[in-house]
């Protein structure tokens, strides 16, 4: 089996235009979990869609939280007001670390409370996530706190089904050295028992990751919660303590994920015609600390101007400026950094940011291997990294980057397409920027431009009835890359002549009407002028018409303009009669596809049929041979194998056959290494 799950993103030369972000996850989470224990409901707008907030929202169903979509699209979370309806279950977070911390501080104090237990856990990779710290401050409480596997490590089960008086007279100690999630989770718990008193948190250690603990205060705050500290080392919850709900309250864009963006409008030249990239959903008045990342774009060389709930970027200094920074106020984007450093003008040193090897995977290394592959000069310490990039343009390596199930290195190593070389790169397992930014590719190409020459393009011509449009449309979704039918467009020129009473021989007439075709392709349907035709298009009366209307040259001319500007990031898949020989001379791949004009009809005939229309295989067949010999034997761009095009005879194959034989010449054609 010959699976493609990588993306492979062409050299991309320029970036312009905006991005509106999806919302923070840190925050996301936090909302989500405050809700859910506050009194009343809450209406939540602009949360984030991804796997980590689809982890958090089972887990709250699942323990009795009633959760709500609204018709203005907020998000309503019923809060438990502190109580625990059910009292007992197993609960999935997945890979999501800003899951399983908070909702086990918060379970394990409500279990013991109220005499409930629970088992939480996740993928294997969460079970190797030390979480030691956390349990060590809940079993000081008095918690009981199993590990059911490793001690220190998840998956964990909390609470036994008694009830347990908590000890909240003595200061809970816990480290802030290893993960500042295990004090964020505390802090999130502990108002729903500091009735009686003052509940008191001491950190052991230095506090890491400080901005996050900012973020969680902030939102105690919109919650009805008002913690007092004392500088980064004594955390006082006030007696009485108790969640309400803000009534509704706004998610801000993912202040991490703006830093792909600034830096891409720090790395690429604006693209003309454009001032660079904005970014809309977060700004200056962010309380995410990842925003202070724009100071570090800027040390680099960034020109960023901000106002509340905006950013603007465009490239300053270049070559980029390498840098020597304490990386610790910004953990998250300053793997954003590392890739920056690829550009700069000598080495750059990231410090203090030990917490990378114990995230998603351990990032130090992970960023050290991927920027090596790249051609770059990697020095990794216990809690640092040194890059060095690569020494000129000829030093560049095309790259296959391995993701080690990590959004965040998904999204950095995008940047490296912007590479002197004009090498492409391939992302392994794309997918993973679920995590956070599903959507971040279509994002990123949306704002990149690239000229049309860099862009791959895969022909698949043949005759009707071939199996082209499967066997197009297949590799399109396996590739992520854009898709033409381009018979659709004669068709929809032809439905267009039909309305309009323009007869099929009025080459001029047809002309125009191809020129302007009001055509949109939008959820899997074609709209004509806003009319439904994707039915009516695939009519066999309406191919026989295409047919006829694509003999004149002027009609064929109409629509070459807009069949090549389907070549757009990352890649297309054309399919037609001349994709290889007219419109995509240069195409990276042809393939012509035949099959039997007998096996045709009847493949034909299946499909009819199974969509409801009466068919007969005689008279298809011999419509057929009448269609490919107007569509082989017209004068102008007649159905012909490219000169260089392979051909593949699918009589005999299935599609999956004839995908696999397509995808395993594509791999041939490609630069990375192991082809
Ligand atoms: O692929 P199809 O059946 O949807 O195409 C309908 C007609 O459009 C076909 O008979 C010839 C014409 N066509 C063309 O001339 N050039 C193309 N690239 C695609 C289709």
């Amino acid at each position: 089996m010959f699976a493609i799950p990588h993306l492979d993103i062409p050299p991309l030369t320029s970036a312009g235009g905006t991005v509106r972000l999806p919302g923070s996850k840190s925050i996301s989470n936090r909302v989500l979990l405050l809700a859910a224990l506050s009194l009343g409901h809450t209406d939540i707008t602009d949360l984030l869609d991804s796997d980590d907030t689809r982890v958090m929202l089972e887990a709250l169903a699942r323990l009795g939280c009633r959760i709500e979509p609204q018709a203005d699209g907020a998000l309503r979370v019923h809060g438990l007001g502190g109580e625990l309806p059910v009292r007992q279950g197993q609960l999935f977070l997945g890979n999501a670390g800003t899951a399983m911390r908070p909702l086990t501080a918060s379970l394990a104090l409500l279990a013991a409370r109220h005499g409930g237990a629970f088992e939480l856990g996740g993928v294997p990779r969460m079970h190797e996530r030390p979480i030691g710290d956390l349990v060590d401050a809940l079993r000081q409480l008095g918690c009981p706190v199993h590990c059911l596997v490793s001690e220190g490590y998840p998956p964990l089960r909390l609470g036994d089904g008694s009830t347990h008086a908590l000890k909240l007279d003595k200061a809970i100690r816990v480290r802030g050295d290893v993960s500042s999630q295990f004090l964020t989770a505390l802090l999130l718990a502990l108002p729903l028992v500091a009735q009686a008193q003052d509940v008191v948190i001491e950190v052991v250690g230095e506090l890491i990751s400080r901005p996050y603990i900012e973020i969680t205060l902030n939102l105690l705050e919109r919650f009805g919660v008002a913690v007092r500290r004392d500088g980064w080392q004594r955390f006082t919850i006030p007696a009485g303590s108790q969640y309400r709900s803000p009534g509704r309250i706004a998610v801000e864009g993912d202040a991490s994920s703006a830093s792909y963006f600034i830096a891409l409008g720090a790395i690429a030249p604006a693209t003309p015609g454009t001032d660079g990239i904005t970014i809309e959903g977060v700004g200056l008045s962010s309380i995410q600390g990842d925003i202070h990342f724009v100071e570090a774009a800027r040390l680099m060389g960034a020109h960023v101007e901000g106002e509340a709930n905006r950013l603007h970027i465009r490239r300053g200094s270049w070559p980029l400026k390498a840098i020597d920074l304490d990386c610790n106020h910004i953990p998250d984007a300053a793997m954003t950094l590392a890739v920056m450093a690829l550009y700069a003008d000598g080495t750059t040193t990231l410090r203090n940011i030990a917490s990378w090897r114990v995230k998603e995977t351990d990032r130090i290394a992970a960023m050290a291997n991927e920027c090596r592959k790249l051609g770059a000069t990697v020095e990794e310490g216990a809690d640092c990294i040194r890059i060095t990039p690569p020494a000129s343009a000829q030093a560049w390596r095309a790259a296959s980057i391995h993701t080690y199930d990590d959004h965040r290195i998904a999204m950095c190593f995008s940047l490296a397409a912007f590479n002197p070389a004009r090498l492409p790169v391939r992302i392994e397992d794309p997918k993973c920027v679920a995590k956070t930014f599903p959507d971040y590719f279509e994002a990123l190409f949306d704002v990149c431009a690239t000229p049309a020459a860099l862009i791959p393009v895969i022909c698949v011509d043949g005759p009707t009835a071939s199996g082209k449009g499967t066997l197009a449309s297949e590799l399109a979704q396996r590739l992520g890359y854009q898709l033409l039918d381009s018979g659709a467009l004669y068709r929809a020129t032809a439905l267009a002549a039909q309305d309009a009473g323009v007869a099929l021989d009025d080459e001029p007439a047809l002309a125009r009407l191809a020129a302007q075709l009001p055509l949109a392709f939008r959820d899997h349907k074609v709209f004509l002028g806003g009319r439904d035709i994707t039915d009516p298009l695939r009519l066999e009366s309406t191919g026989g018409m295409a047919s006829r209307v694509s003999q004149h040259l002027a009609v064929r001319s109409a629509l070459h303009a807009l069949q090549q500007s389907f070549r757009r990031l990352p890649g297309l898949v054309a399919d037609g009669r001349d994709m290889g020989t007219v419109i995509f001379p240069d195409a990276t791949l042809k393939v012509f596809l035949t099959a039997t004009a007998e096996q045709r009809a009847q493949r034909r005939h299946k499909q009819l049929i199974s969509k409801g229309f009466a068919a007969n295989i005689d008279s298809l067949l011999a419509d057929l041979q009448a269609r490919d010999l107007r569509d082989s034997s017209r004068t102008h761009a007649p159905l012909k194998p490219a000169e260089d095009a392979l051909q593949l005879d699918n009589s005999g194959m299935d599609i999956e056959e004839s995908v696999q034989q397509v995808l395993k010449w594509w791999q041939g054609k490609t630069v990375f290494p192991g082809n």
